[in-house]
């Protein structure tokens, strides 16, 4: 295909395959090799990119997605001689040692201000933490942030203004591409039109609305749709899946609404987990679905991880899933010529099961607000705190009486089961009760018998029934303080 974006500045036109993963792209065939490939699969973040000015990772993009794009890789962040605050900072700072992780690092930490001119150090620790450094120790990382934010300032200089930078190079859509190519920036050298040989394994197309989306659902019966991307571009690169093409749906405006009426939201399917997160009407009426998400990944893949996705990948480890049971969410399905709805309950299967005919796509997730419950409540224990698949979650709501009693109460587990565990009984058992030793205690030893997880490389099943039960006991004790 022909590549039409703007890279560190530069229009370019590119003759490439558009399935090529972005990180490739960038370092074998524009010599732009500041940008790094660690794990290859989202977990370390030394592939990060700036697209659009958003923090993506190349590693997980195919070059199709940079189409009308304009990209910031490290190399065009400073200039020779003169280098950016974020860089001079990690320089004076001493936040490198072998540098592998630091043009990541930057790149994240330049997304990170650019939201947030001074953010304080938890927030700082927030925003990069899809980024991982096995040299350096993070904490003159977060120092240098902090000094090119301008508000600390190690050895007494003026501190680094980040206003003062050179403006990013990456701001706003590249113009479509009628004009001439021009060459790209050094390293690189290469001329813009670059040919590439290899064979095109996957076509991607790109529909930018419904109706074309149907028409391309329908030339290629076979196509795979991608979301964000985040767990269908490990699928490709591991060979579990080889569709003939690939239909991005990140460019159709109707999937990324958040709309209301008056007892429901509906979520578009391509809506991204941060974009969620951020809306403040999911944090005031939902805010276990807003804490799960939050919880998920790290911040580059919130940003390109949408909840279709998440719903549509049925992974019994799906954050979104235990918040979506209890709240009853419904599924929309659409295809050219039908509309239909069903319980998420009914549409999830099995692990990485859904019930979804051919040429039909998940087009939103609708909610009701939660109106008798007081209390929501999301815990997810996994083994480290960011990046990190649930070993065990609950999602939960709760309505106490003034007294104590449990008059309201939903319950849903996830990574305990093949897929998000409710039970009924289990609520049956506590309603009406005020929740006393002997009542916790019968609720928990119900909790370990109603799961059925596995042993994997997470935790054992012991482990996991251990703490389902716990993850009740932990939320009940504290609606009862809270009281
Ligand atoms: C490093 C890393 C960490 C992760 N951590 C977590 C985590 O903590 N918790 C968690 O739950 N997940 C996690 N994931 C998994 C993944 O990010 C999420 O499941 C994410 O929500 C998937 O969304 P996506 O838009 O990227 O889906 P994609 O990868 O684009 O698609 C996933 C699947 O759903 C299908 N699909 C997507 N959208 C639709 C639609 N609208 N209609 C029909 N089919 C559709 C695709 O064809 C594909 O089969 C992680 C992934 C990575 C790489
Ligand atoms: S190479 Fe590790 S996140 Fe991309
Ligand atoms: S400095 Fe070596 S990995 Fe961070």
């Amino acid at each position: 295909m022909n590549l039409c974006c703007r890279i560190n500045g530069v229009e370019m036109t590119l003759e490439t395959d558009p399935e090529r993963r972005v990180v490739d792209l960038l370092r074998e065939e524009l010599g732009l090799t500041g940008t790094k490939e660690g794990c290859g699969s989202g977990e370390c973040g030394a592939c990060s990119i700036l697209v659009d000015g958003e923090h993506r990772l190349s590693c997980l993009m195919v070059a199709a997605q940079l189409e009308g794009r304009a990209v910031t890789t490290i190399e065009g962040l400073g200039e020779p001689g003169r280098l950016h605050p974020l860089q001079e900072a990690f320089v004076r700072c001493g936040a490198v040692q072998c540098g592998f992780c630091s043009p990541g690092m930057i790149l994240a930490a330049a997304a990170l201000l650019k939201k947030t001119p001074h953010p304080g150090r938890d927030e700082i620790r927030q925003g990069l933490s899809g980024n991982l450094c096995r040299c350096t120790g993070y904490q003159k990382i977060v120092d240098a942030v902090e000094t090119a934010a301008g508000l600390t300032n190690p050895d007494g200089a003026p501190p680094t203004a980040p206003h003062a930078r050179p403006a990013l190079a990456e701001e706003g859509e590249a113009s479509r591409c009628a004009a001439p190519a021009q060459p790209p920036p050094p390293p690189g050298g290469h001329s813009a039109r670059l040919r590439r040989g290899g064979q095109v394994r996957h076509r991607v197309l790109l529909p930018r609305s419904l109706a074309e989306l149907w028409s391309f659902l329908e030339e290629e019966p076979g196509a795979r749709v991608w979301a964000g991307g985040t767990d269908l571009s490990v699928q490709l690169r591991v060979g579990r899946a080889v569709p003939p093409a690939l239909v991005c749906l990140e460019r159709i405006a109707e999937l990324r609404t958040i709309e209301e009426d008056a007892d429901c939201l509906r979520i578009g399917a391509g809506v991204t987990l941060g974009r969620l997160i951020a809306d403040p009407r999911i944090g005031d009426d939902l805010p276990v679905l807003k804490r799960a998400a939050e919880t998920l990944g790290s911040p580059p893949i919130r940003a390109m991880a949408t909840i279709g996705g998440n719903i549509c990948t049925a992974s019994p480890a799906g954050d979104t899933l235990p918040p979506l049971y209890i709240l009853d969410a419904e599924v929309e399905l659409r295809s050219r010529t039908a509309t239909r709805s069903m319980p998420i309950g009914s549409f999830i299967t099995g692990p990485g099961t859904i019930r979804r005919e051919a040429g039909e796509i998940l087009t939103a997730v609708r909610v009701k607000r939660p109106a008798a419950y007081g209390l929501q409540h999301y815990e997810k224990i996994g083994q480290r705190k960011a990046l990190a698949c649930s070993v065990a979650s609950l999602a939960a709501l709760l309505r106490l009486s003034p007294e104590g009693t449990i008059e309201a109460i939903r319950l849903a587990w996830g990574s305990v089961g093949p897929t998000v565990v409710a039970s009924p009984a289990i609520e049956a058992l506590l309603l009406g009760e005020r929740p006393s030793a002997a009542v916790l205690a019968r609720a928990a030893e119900a909790t370990r018998h109603t799961v059925s997880p596995i042993d994997d490389v997470r935790g054992t099943a012991e482990y996991r029934r251990t703490a389902a039960a716990n993850l009740l006991l932990r939320f009940l004790h504290g609606a009862l303080a809270q009281r």
